[in-house]
């Protein structure tokens, strides 16, 4: 009998680019690790990977060097400053940008079962709706969608969550507000949002947690580390310890049938 495993796999994505994925997967699995947890992070963004560049780690090799068959999967993880294990993806190899759903599916399964004692697997999905965008949050158990107070990010966003109830992966769906002034101001971008889904999908979104903009930020994106890391007393950092709290509180561990016997 095959046991379930241990690993909760939460899904990082947003819809339209450049609105804080990988600042905020980088550091809430940074987070979650401080708190105690085994955490895992996958750059599911395969062509234009840059989860690597937040942790100032160098890679030698990446997912295409598995595909070449010159590394396996567990070849290629890093462990970081933060205890973190990286699964760092590639640069610039269009042929990874495209991945199909059904490579995207094999790759993600190999790296559920190397993380299956894992408190958690934090995947980095890459911008777009595309297949393999879609197969990735299939497989997550949690879906947290970034979302900015501005138009485009917005309508990304709800776009995404449409294609994610069409594609039977509705489930476990939260929104994480990025970059707003305050916690007012991320209660009032949900609902906002909550409002659309509600009258457009019949159905109700949470809010995870929220970031505030902070230019902490970015100055620990230019000194190669988590800004929890770096700057633990930023505004930023207490939103994402928050954040790895209210992750805790929600995604309660499953129970393995061994520690029961
Ligand atoms: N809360 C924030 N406050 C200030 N700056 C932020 C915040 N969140 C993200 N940024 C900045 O926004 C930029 C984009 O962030 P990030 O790379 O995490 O986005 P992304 O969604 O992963 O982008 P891509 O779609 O290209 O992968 C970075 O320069 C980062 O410093
Ligand atoms: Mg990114």
């Amino acid at each position: 009998m095959q046991l379930d495993p241990k690993v909760r796999v939460i899904g990082v994505a947003s819809g339209k680019g450049g609105v804080g994925k990988t600042t905020i997967s980088v550091n809430l699995a940074t987070a979650l690790a401080k708190s105690g947890k085994t955490v895992m992070l996958l750059d599911g963004d395969l062509g234009l990977a840059n989860a690597q560049l937040a942790f100032g780690c160098q890679v030698k090799y990446n997912f295409s060097h598995v595909l070449a068959g010159v590394k396996t999967l567990e070849e290629i993880i890093i462990t970081t400053s933060s205890g973190v294990q990286l699964v760092p993806g590639a640069s610039g190899l269009q042929e990874l940008a495209s991945l199909t759903s059904l490579q995207a599916g094999v790759m993600l399964q190999g790296y559920e079962s190397l993380a299956a004692d894992y408190d958690y697997l934090v995947i980095d999905i890459a911008a777009g709706i595309s297949d393999s965008v879609v197969t990735f949050l299939q497989s997550c158990d949690y879906r947290f969608i970034i979302c900015k107070d501005e138009p485009p990010s917005f309508a990304d966003a709800y776009a995404m969550v449409k294609v994610l109830k069409k594609n039977a992966a509705g489930d476990n769906l939260y929104l994480l507000p990025n970059e707003v002034s305050d916690e007012a101001h991320a209660f009032r971008l949900h609902n906002s949002f909550n409002n659309v889904t509600n009258r457009f999908l019949d159905f109700s979104i949470g809010m995870i947690g929220h970031v505030v903009e902070d230019e902490a930020i970015p100055m620990a994106w230019k000194k190669a580390q988590p800004v929890v890391q770096l700057y633990p007393t930023s505004p930023a950092a207490c939103n994402f310890r928050q954040l790895a709290k209210n992750v805790n509180a929600l995604l309660k561990p499953k129970v393995n049938l061994t520690e029961l016997t």
